[in-house]
């Protein structure tokens, strides 16, 4: 009973938070500060390793601080929903990576499995509210479907995007989050 009302709680939160970030120009869901985001993503990267011992993480070497405006909780959010797909929607044993990225114009965080991947049908469709590739698995693994949904609208609120590649071995999530002025320095 208290597993089945912690996912209620978790479905709860995610639907309030969809409703609230689709009303965005009423009120603006996101609390803006300037947040390390190689920072963020190594937070994320221990509590995985600590969840998921059965998923081997490698954290690529980052380019140092990379300072941006973002929700720190949100994007850690985005982060975490995309690490955990790489564990529950993989087998055990499967590596998984992430890196921080500075391009031009934006910072990205890029979450990698190698895993079975998404079948090219499903890639667009693993964005929509409630989709699962696989109906009747996902379902004793946690999922509601709206982890991706959740992460794609918190990243364009963020004026970013999440884009996929996925083959049979390489499933790649890139999130990108523009910045006018990255400061991958100043160490
Ligand atoms: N790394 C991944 N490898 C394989 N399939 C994935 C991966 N990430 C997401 N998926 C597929 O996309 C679907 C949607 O993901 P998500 O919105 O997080 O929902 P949930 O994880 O609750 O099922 C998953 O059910 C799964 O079928
Ligand atoms: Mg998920």
């Amino acid at each position: 009973l208290r597993a089945e009302a912690a996912r209620m709680g978790i479905l709860l939160d995610d639907l309030l938070l969809l409703a609230r970030l689709d009303a965005a120009e009423v009120e603006a869901p996101l609390r803006l500060q300037d947040a390390d985001l190689a920072e963020l993503v190594g937070q994320a990267a221990d509590a995985f390793r600590a969840g998921r011992p059965d998923h081997p993480l490698t954290v690529l070497a980052g380019p140092g601080p990379v300072l941006l405006p973002m929700d720190p909780l949100r994007i850690r959010q985005v982060v975490d929903n995309l690490l955990t797909n790489a564990a529950v929607h993989t087998p055990a044993g499967t590596k998984v990576s992430v890196e921080v990225a500075v391009v031009p114009g934006a910072a990205e965080v890029r979450v990698a499995d190698t895993g079975p991947g998404i079948p090219p049908d499903d890639r667009d469709r693993v964005f929509d509210r409630f989709y699962r590739v696989d109906k009747a698995r996902s379902r004793d693994r946690g999922g509601s479907g709206l982890g991706l949904a959740v992460a794609q609208s918190l990243v364009r609120a963020h004026g970013g995007r999440i884009e996929l590649t996925s083959t049979p071995g390489a499933t790649v999530f890139t999130v990108r989050l523009p910045v006018k002025d990255v400061r991958p320095a100043e160490r």
